[in-house]
């Protein structure tokens, strides 16, 4: 059997413009992949498809829009690979006691990572090869809670368990999960290194993930062809300390 490769695949990476999706971009172009890069500001989408030129080509996509959603996939066709890293941060924010949460500003941070990964998945459905692959992102918060966070934790494991379920209605096409621990993305580089290695101090690994380390992850469950409805944790060991 030959090694699994990405060698002329079709992949759209919507998020593919920052952080994680754009490591992915450059991996699954590095292996030979023609790659559709999709996010919500069309400066973001050309500077980095300027960036990678070649085999990249980009639209804009606004998750929070069906008809955006809808409109991008009538635009992209057939392809192989969905990887979905769209995130916004703005629901991230410190962690509040559960008696004071704000219930309709914690459903809305259900909107770009969830809701909008369900869109995605809805509208690109008939387009993708039979034997092709959807990969999903959430966070080790899903796994490794704490105080204040109960809402986020919630959507991330909603996250693994929509894509369970989805394994089983949509095979063949595989529907899988990356969980990061934390990627050193123009995030987490706007904070002060010493308080990074703070954070990463106990993990077996203390430090954080490159997000080209990541990115790997990524192109494994597109190129393994028997592998569904999982979870693959990359994060340096954090949720077993
Ligand atoms: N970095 C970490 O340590 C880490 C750890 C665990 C989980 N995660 C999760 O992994 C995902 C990616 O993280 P990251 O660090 O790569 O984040 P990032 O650098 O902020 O990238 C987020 C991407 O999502 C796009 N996006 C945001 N809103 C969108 C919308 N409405 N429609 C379409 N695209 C949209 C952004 O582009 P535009 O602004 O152009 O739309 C950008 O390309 C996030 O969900 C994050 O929470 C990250």
């Amino acid at each position: 059997m030959p090694v699994p490769s990405l060698r002329g695949k079709r992949i759209v990476v919507i998020g593919g413009t920052s952080g994680i999706g754009e490591a992915v971009v450059e991996s699954a172009l590095a292996e030979g992949a023609t790659v559709i890069i999709g996010s919500s500001n069309d400066a973001n989408v050309r500077a980095t498809v300027a960036k990678f030129g070649g085999e990249s080509t980009g639209l804009v996509i606004n998750v929070r829009e069906e008809d955006s959603v809808a409109a991008f996939f009538g635009t992209v066709g057939a392809f192989d690979h969905l990887v979905y890293t769209a995130g916004d941060w703005g629901h991230s924010g410190p962690p509040v006691p559960f008696a004071e949460i704000d219930l309709r500003g914690a459903a809305a941070g259900y909107d770009v990572r969830y809701w909008g990964a369900l869109a995605c998945i809805k509208h690109a459905q008939g387009r993708l090869a039979a034997d092709g692959s959807v990969t999903l992102t959430d966070g080790v918060l899903a796994h490794r809670p704490r105080k204040g966070v109960a809402v986020m934790s919630s959507m991330l494991g909603a996250i693994e368990n929509v894509a369970r379920a989805l394994s089983v209605e949509l095979a063949p096409l595989r529907v899988n999960v990356v969980c990061p621990g934390i990627v050193l993305t123009e995030r987490w580089k706007k904070m002060p290194e010493e308080q990074r290695n703070k954070m990463t101090a106990t993990q077996p690994l203390p430090r954080c993930c490159e997000p080209g380390e990541i990115a790997e992850a990524y192109l494994y469950l597109m190129r393994g062809g028997f592998i569904t409805g999982q979870t693959l944790i990359v994060d340096g060991g954090r949720t077993l300390v």
